[in-house]
């Protein structure tokens, strides 16, 4: 999978993509990601890539060429472009996993007060990653990219995401590991009980009760 950024701060990216799993899944070939700085394509004297709204208010926009210009670059017509704004589809698990299976994606990343308007055209999706609003992009596609990148076969082993909240429908089970008692609290009997049919129940009671008990919608969303 190929990955590009439009961004006008490539280097927010540098720790993110350099560390862990993301480094991980470079390093194997899976994925390759690539920083564009649309400033580099303003075409302007002062480098300007944001000008005043027409109609007056508060805020820079983000000017239509310096964008298409760096599209241009990139030069793909297969690609899923997604476009970050607080009004678009929200991202979730099932969103990940249908973008996993993507050859090249794009984030068009905005900041300032938002988009002109003809930048909209350039998305096949709009993406917000909640309800609140972000200074940038850039945040909301490190997320993404992480969610996205180890669905990717190959990067992380598919029994370690295919039993995690929200891809079985559910929040996952309580874990724990060593030691059996810690400052009076004890591990579950059945965890040390050897009973695997047992141990698979006791995970699918918990993750149900804690599903009911945190996020009901997710079980009603189910039952449609
Ligand atoms: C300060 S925000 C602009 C918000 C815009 N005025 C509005 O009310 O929708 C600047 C940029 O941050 C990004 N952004 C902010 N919140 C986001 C969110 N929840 N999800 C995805 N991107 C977001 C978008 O790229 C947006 O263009």
């Amino acid at each position: 999978m190929n990955i590009y950024y439009l961004t006008l701060f490539p280097e927010m990216y540098e720790g993110i993509l350099s560390s862990s799993i993301l480094k991980r899944a470079e390093d194997k070939g899976l994925v390759n990601y690539q920083t564009l700085n649309f400033r580099e394509y303003a075409n302007n004297k002062h480098n300007q890539v944001d000008d005043y709204p027409y109609g007056g208010g508060a805020g820079m926009v983000l000017k239509p060429e310096p964008v298409y210009r760096a599209m241009d670059e990139i030069d793909l017509d297969n690609a899923r472009v997604l476009l970050m704004c607080p009004s678009g589809r929200r991202f979730d698990q099932t969103f990940a996993e249908e973008l996993s299976t993507e050859e090249n994606i794009v984030f068009i990343n905005g900041h300032y007060e938002g988009y002109d308007e003809r930048i909209r055209k350039l998305a096949t999706d709009e993406v917000s990653i909640g309800d609140y609003v972000l200074t940038g992009g850039e945040i909301a596609s490190m997320a993404m990219t992480d969610a996205i990148v180890r669905l990717i076969p190959g990067v992380i082993q598919k029994e370690s995401h295919e039993n995690d909240s929200f891809s079985t429908g559910m929040l996952e089970h309580p874990h724990y590991t060593r030691p059996r008692e810690y400052r009076g609290m004890k591990v579950p009997d059945v965890l040390l009980s050897g009973d695997h049919k047992k141990i698979e129940e006791w995970r699918y009671e918990e993750s149900l009760k804690r599903t009911r008990e945190r996020r009901p919608d997710l079980l009603e969303e189910n039952e449609k």
